[in-house]
Parts: structure tokens; sequence; C-alpha cells
């Protein structure tokens, strides 16, 4: 509850912030209320993670902006003065040690004024403490952290900054790579804290989420701050204007028809086994020249080895393929699997899809440049087009070509990605999370350009734990569940309803 007589827990005024000739953030006038939620909300690139960052002391502002903790002026110069001050962020590209484990990652700097030496043991049991007070189940804590896929990382880092006691906690897309189950615990997290007096801010393109959890609605526009709404006084629809603007409402497309029930064969998927967790069990299913297959299950569900699988990165899954007519072994190593002419998008744009401190051009042309040319890569007017026309499909927002991938915002690296796949032009397109931290707009901009490249004749697999992606981009849809299909949806039985019943088996 805000009366304008009670102080707030964070106050920002006039907040700005400019990388050389490139202005992000311009004249930023936010309050944050004791045990209040806001929702953060903007287009790819708009300055959600830049904003997010200054508050946490990530990032320094420009200098005529001014931020107060509970009516007291702080000026941060790292992320532990604002740590000092009780602010946690929670980011979106995590920062962690992979060599360590995850007790070890928890408890990472808590224990500098500690005397004395501290056993495995006791790191182990303490972070297991942590862990079971904000009540996430983290598996075996001994793991080191490269272990872990990026959901499981990600709840790492909100294990550890719960623990810290912060005041405020800024989250960037923290729900991005979690479940639907897993997000909602989160949030039964966050109204508990919100009980107890801490302040919350967190980004998300989740407009559900949106509505479930915040109290208000903060809208950024290319850097400027233009709604700032109590949530439950504004529609769905007037969310999506603040964000892209009148002249950009979004296209709802209908979905071209179906493939046809006798369509030939493009991919034939054979017998794929593993043993081990995740399993998988008899995997066998087939893709039409056309279509858009779609492959949904939870975390654990072996869903993410079938993507996987086609990349060449999962030696050890067993089983065949055929792929237009020729049966093959499963690609060994990501190079076999090109030379098949699969592209795969890989779920982790910064682990293994990107080189971000190449630059944009680079990061978009390397796979072609890397199959077409004799000469390593070079750059003539030829490659200078084709990365600039593939910049302009995918809606990429940058100021230079040769700008590093590194500095753009999220969504528009995991564009830069995906744009780099289809640029070599595959025979098989076989996308793992495709639109992971993508803008609503951008988002049905790219699941219409996707369904075109099926259309044209190149069948495209989508594994996602996105239930409404699954459901609204792909024309048929593969439910799996402890590494075995349980179920096809294609028609009116291809609901989100249907596909989660399926997804989490008789259990509950
Ligand atoms: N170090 C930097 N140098 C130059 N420009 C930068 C730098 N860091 C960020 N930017 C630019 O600032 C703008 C805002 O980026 P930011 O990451 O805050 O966007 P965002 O709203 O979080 O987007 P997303 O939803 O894609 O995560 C982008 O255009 C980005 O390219
Ligand atoms: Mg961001």
């Amino acid at each position: 509850m805000t009366d304008g007589m009670t102080t707030p827990l964070l106050r920002l005024r006039n907040i700005g912030k400019t990388y050389g000739f490139t202005t992000v953030l311009t004249g930023i006038d936010l309050d944050l209320a004791v045990g209040e939620t806001i929702a953060l909300l903007g287009e790819n690139g708009a300055g959600k993670s830049t904003l997010s960052k200054i508050i946490t002391g990530v990032v320094q502002p420009d200098h005529d902006g001014e931020m107060q903790i509970a009516g007291v002026a702080v000026a941060f110069h790292a992320p532990r003065d604002a740590l000092a001050k009780g602010i946690a962020l929670i980011p979106q590209e995590l920062a962690y040690v992979p060599a360590m484990s995850v007790a070890d990652n928890i408890m990472l700097n808590r224990w500098q004024s500690t005397a004395g030496f501290l056993t495995a043991g006791r790191v182990k049991a303490a972070a297991l403490e942590a862990a079971q007070k904000v009540g996430i189940d983290l598996g075996d804590l001994s793991r080191p952290m490269t272990r872990l896929r990026l959901a499981e990382r990600q709840l790492v880092e909100i294990v550890k900054a719960i623990t810290r006691d912060a005041r405020i906690i800024v989250l960037d897309e923290p729900t991005a790579a979690l479940s639907q189950d897993e997000s909602r615990r989160l949030f039964a997290i966050v109204e508990r804290l919100n009980r107890d007096g801490v302040g919350i801010i967190y980004v998300s393109h989740r407009m559900d989420e949106v509505y479930d959890f915040s109290h208000r609605v903060v809208v950024l526009r290319n850097g400027r701050k233009v709604a700032d709404l109590v949530t439950q006084e504004t529609t769905h629809a007037q969310l999506i204007v603040h964000m892209l603007g009148h002249d950009r409402a979004p296209r709802v497309g209908a979905a071209p028809p179906s493939t046809a029930a006798d369509a030939p064969i493009a991919v034939q998927v054979d017998n794929w086994n593993r043993s081990g967790l995740p399993s998988l069990a008899g995997v066998s299913f087939s893709l039409a020249p056309d279509e858009v297959l779609g492959i949904y299950g939870l975390r654990g569900s072996g869903a993410d080895l079938v993507a996987e699988g086609f990349g060449g990165v999962r030696p050890d899954i067993s089983g065949a393929m055929t792929l237009f007519g020729a049966r093959t072994d499963i690609p060994r190593n990501p190079i076999a699997a090109r030379r098949l002419g699969i592209a795969h998008v890989p779920a982790e744009r910064k682990r293994e899809g990107l080189v971000l401190k190449r630059s944009i051009q680079e990061n978009l042309v390397m796979q072609v440049m890397k199959s077409l040319s004799r000469f390593g890569i070079l750059y003539s007017r030829r490659e200078r087009n084709l990365a600039a026309d593939l910049a302009k499909r995918f809606d990429v927002r940058f100021s230079a070509l040769d700008q590093a991938v590194g500095q753009l915002s999220g969504g528009n690296q995991q564009k830069i990605l995906l744009a780099s796949r289809v640029a070599t032009k595959p025979r098989f397109l076989v996308l793992h999370e495709p639109t992971r931290g993508v803008d609503v707009g951008a988002r049905g901009q790219i699941h219409t350009f996707l369904r075109g490249i099926a259309r044209g004749g190149c069948p495209t697999l989508v594994v996602t734990s996105d239930i409404e992606e699954a459901v609204d981009l792909c024309d048929r849809l593969i439910v799996v569940r402890e590494g075995r299909i349980v179920g096809e949806l294609t028609g009116t039985d291809k609901t989100q309803q249907s596909a989660a019943t399926l997804a989490a088996g008789d259990k509950h």
C-alpha cells in the first residue's frame, strides 16, 4: 500500500544510462514500496536488464540521477555495495563458478567473516538448510555446477539470493528457464517474502505471471518509462500497446493449414535409447517435409535429449534415423550434424551457441562461411549484406553490425542465434527453446517465420518447455515423460491442458 506519505523502500529519480553515443535509459523515476512486487516489462532491448543492473550496483548510471534506499541517498560502485544495503540481483545471464559444487556456490562469500576452516560437510549442511528453508529441491548438492542444466543453475541463484536476507530482490527473467510448476513455486516464495516486507522487481515476458503475481507494472520502451500502473486496473491488451507502441500492434495470424495425414516422411527417428538419467526408451517418430513438430516435456523428461541428439552433442544415445531416405547414425559431434544438413539451435545461447566477444556480423555468418569458404572468414560486401538481411528478418535491435554480441540484450542475442542457424539453409531445422527471453512481439514474428521455413520444405523440430509455444507454434505435438513418448496431440486435441496433463502423468 502506498499512501504517498510513507517513504518508499527504493526511490529512483531521473536515472539515465549512456554508452558512448548510445542512450539506453532516460529519466527513469520509480518507487518501490515495502512488501511490493513490481513487474518490469518491455520489448527486447528496452532497457530492463540495464535498469536491474543499476539498482543492484552492477552498472553505474549517468551522473544526474538519484537513488534512495529508505529515504537515504546511495551510490553503488559494485554489486557488493548494493548487497551491503540488502539488494540482490538474480541476473538474466548467470555468473557462477563452474568447478564449484552447488553447495559451495550457495554459500559463496557468506563465510568471509567466519574464522576457521569449513569442511565440505558443513558447507553442504548449511546449503541444504538454506534450500529447504526456501522450499526448493536442488538434488545432490555436491554436484559441480557444470553438471546442472540452466534451470537448475537458476534455482541455485534464487536460493542464494533469498538466503542472504535481502530487503530488495531484483529478478531478471527468473522463470525463462523454469517449468510452470517451478515458476509457481518461485512466486509462492516471492509472496512470502512480500509479507515479510521484501520489495521485489521482476522482469518477465510472460503475461500470465504479471497478472498472477505483481502489484504494479512498469513498462519501458526505448529506454523510457511509458507506463506505471496498478496491475489489476489494466488489461493485457493495454500492456502490449504500451510495450510495442500504437504503430506496432501485434499481428495474430491464423495458423496455416496443417499437414495432410498421408504426407511423405522426411525425417524418421528410430528407437532412440539412453540408459541413466534422464533416460530415453524406445523413442520413435517422424516428420513430414513441411511440418513443425513439437516435443514437450517437463524438466528431466528426456525431451531435451532429442534436440541434443540431433545437434551431435549426445554421443550416449543409441538408435538410428533416416533423413530424406538415407539411413544414418545419430551424429556424434556438431560437425557431423552439420554435414547431414541439420541446423541445431541449442538451448543455452551463452554456453554453446554464440561467441559473445565477436561481432553481430561474425556470429551471423560464421557457420555459413565455414561451410562455403576455403579461406576462413573473409568479410566481403556479400557477407555484410547477408548479415544485414538476417538481422532485419529476425528483427534484431542493434546499433552497428560490428558491435559485440555480448553487448546486445538477452532477447536480441537469442534472435542472432536463431538467424545464424537458419542462415546455413539447413535441410532439417532443430530448435531447442527457440524463443526463450524473446518479447511477445518478436516471438509472434519468429513463430510465423519458422512456420514459413517449414512450409517451404524444411521440416522443423521444436523442443520446448514453454507450453504456450508448444501448442501455438507446432502443427503436431509429441509429449514425453520419463524418457517415453506418452502422447501425440493434433487439431483440437492440441491444448495446453491436455499437454500439461500428459506431461505430468497421473501422479496428482
Ligand atoms: N555495454 C554496452 N554497450 C553498448 N550498448 C549496450 C551495452 N549494454 C547494453 N547495451 C544496449 O542497451 C540496450 C538495452 O539493453 P538491455 O539488456 O537493458 O535490454 P532488455 O530490456 O533487458 O532486453 P531483453 O528483453 O532482450 O533482455 C540494448 O540496445 C543493448 O544493446
Ligand atoms: Mg534483459
